[in-house]
């Protein structure tokens, strides 16, 4: 995006966050399984930032590492007192003075911004504005900045608290993000006062500066829906809301079924293939990747897990970190598979557990097997041929191996090696006594009857 102009986004994080109760810096909590922090980051590097500075207070170290683990090569500025947010965005000075030719300035808790947005704020300096604000329609305009603008120009932005009667009948409010010419940028937060009603530093006032030195402003008009910040749970939940809703519909423009979208939620890393069928009320943790043609039946849990072509997945189905479904395998009914790759065609059709293990393609693993895979301490694998049949209910006591093409007897609990095509019987052999149930019955019943008796 802007192809020739450079790009310095500051992304202002020293939050409070007191509304949130927690223990966690705000930004760090997550939507759609990814910090707020890092929707922000992964959108800016997509509008082609060149540098990113994260301004970060107290909480400084866990917002670091972060934003290192998701774009390495960032920038951590402190802001030690919190005065405002052009005084949080000259944390950034030294970056600022390296002359980027577009600066954008973002928050940290507003993490639904397209990176679409941000090249719209870098096209608008493109075309000759010095300031650009992001406005957008507000439901409720209440203690927000107001967009002033004259004949569609904008003059000012206006602060709710320093606000007249009439500047707060306008709807058009303030996002907060804003894009400055990286020739101007300096100059322009360096001359920000802090004569206003709460005594802060406020970047908005870049605007009516700007003019007063003759140079362009815009206004840009998202949906509200796009800039909506996060100040405590409810509204952390409002903007997962957001997330999954667009999630679905991208799913679907890439041509996956969803039979109840509203049911289905995915995380920021879900790929999902093209005819892909999605029971309702599925639910996809962080690293899934689904697989062409695949069906992931009704009330399903998948976590780090890969599912091949055509693979058949559940109804009742959790697969774990490190599962991973070959084509055309099938996993079924209260399935559980961890850290195990099942081979292509295999079957683990009802009521298993596959932990640490390889299945070979076209193994039929039978109703409550269970890979025995830890004993406390140690985890152990087990490896199992193909198409080996393991029988029901059978315990397979890792480290232990299965043959290619072995049958291993139901109920076993099998603690040897089977050779390939071998047949594995690990339980008591069974004894039939003729007659013994009828005569059982019959010494019971003429007891009963005696014990009655007065
Ligand atoms: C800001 C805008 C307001 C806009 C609103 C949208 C200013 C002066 N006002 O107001 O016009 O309608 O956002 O939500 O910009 N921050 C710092 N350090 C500071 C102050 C703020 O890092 O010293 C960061 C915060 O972490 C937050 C962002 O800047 O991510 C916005 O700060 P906040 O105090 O929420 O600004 P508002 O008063 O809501
Ligand atoms: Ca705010």
């Amino acid at each position: 995006m802007q192809p020739g102009r450079s790009c310095l986004a500051i992304l202002l994080a020293a939050g409070e966050g007191t509304r949130m109760k927690s223990a966690r810096p705000k930004v760090l909590h997550e939507v759609g399984g990814r910090s707020l922090l890092g929707h922000v980051l992964t959108s800016l590097a997509q509008a082609g930032a060149d540098a990113v500075v994260v301004v970060a207070g107290p909480e400084r170290p866990e917002v670091a590492r972060e934003a290192q683990a998701v774009l390495p090569g960032v920038e951590i500025a402190l802001q030690t007192e919190r005065l405002g947010t052009a005084h949080a965005a000259l944390a950034a000075r030294a970056a600022l003075a390296k002359g980027y030719d577009d600066v954008i300035v973002t928050f940290a808790d507003t993490p639904l911004l397209r990176p679409e947005t941000f090249g719209a704020l870098r096209a608008e300096l493109a075309k000759g504005s010095a300031v650009v604000a992001l406005g957008f329609e507000a439901r409720d305009p209440n203690g927000y900045g107001r967009l002033v603008t004259r004949d569609g120009v904008l003059e000012a932005v206006v602060e709710h608290k320093d606000a007249t009667p009439e500047q707060r009948e306008i709807t058009l409010c303030n996002a907060g993000m804003m894009a400055l010419d990286g020739h101007q940028a300096l100059s322009l937060l360096e001359a920000i006062g802090n004569d206003n009603a709460q005594s802060e530093f406020y970047l908005t006032d870049a605007v009516a500066l700007a003019r007063s030195r003759n140079l362009t402003t815009s206004a840009l008009v998202a949906p509200e829906s796009e800039v909506q910040g996060i100040n405590d749970r409810i509204q952390l939940a409002s903007a997962e809301a957001e997330f999954q809703r667009r999630k679905r519909l991208d799913v679907m423009a890439e041509g996956a079924t969803l039979i109840a979208p509203e049911t289905v939620f995915f995380s920021h890393d879900t790929r999902i293939g093209r005819d892909v069928l999605i029971e309702p009320h599925v639910v996809f943790g962080s690293g899934v990747s689904v697989a062409d043609g695949a069906v992931i039946h009704a009330f399903s849990h998948l976590e780090g897990a890969a599912i091949g072509q055509g693979a058949l997945v559940g109804p009742y189905a959790r697969l774990r970190p490190g599962a991973s479904l070959g084509a055309k395998a099938k996993v079924g009914n209260f399935v559980e598979i961890k850290a195990a790759e099942i081979g292509a065609g295999a079957k683990v059709n009802h009521l298993t557990y596959v932990g640490d293990a390889t299945v070979g393609a076209d193994a039929n693993i039978g109703a409550g097997t269970i890979t025995c895979n830890y004993d406390g301490f140690f985890k152990y694998r087990t490896n199992i041929g193909a198409g080996a049949f393991v029988g029901s209910n059978s315990s397979l006591v890792a480290p232990i191996t299965i043959g290619a093409g072995a049958f291993v007897a139901s109920g076993s609990v099998v603690t040897e090696d089977v050779a390939p095509d071998a047949l594995a019987v690990g339980r008591g052999r069974q004894v039939a006594k003729e007659g013994w149930a009828k005569g059982f019955r019959e010494a019971s019943l003429a007891r009963k009857a005696a014990a009655k008796k007065p």
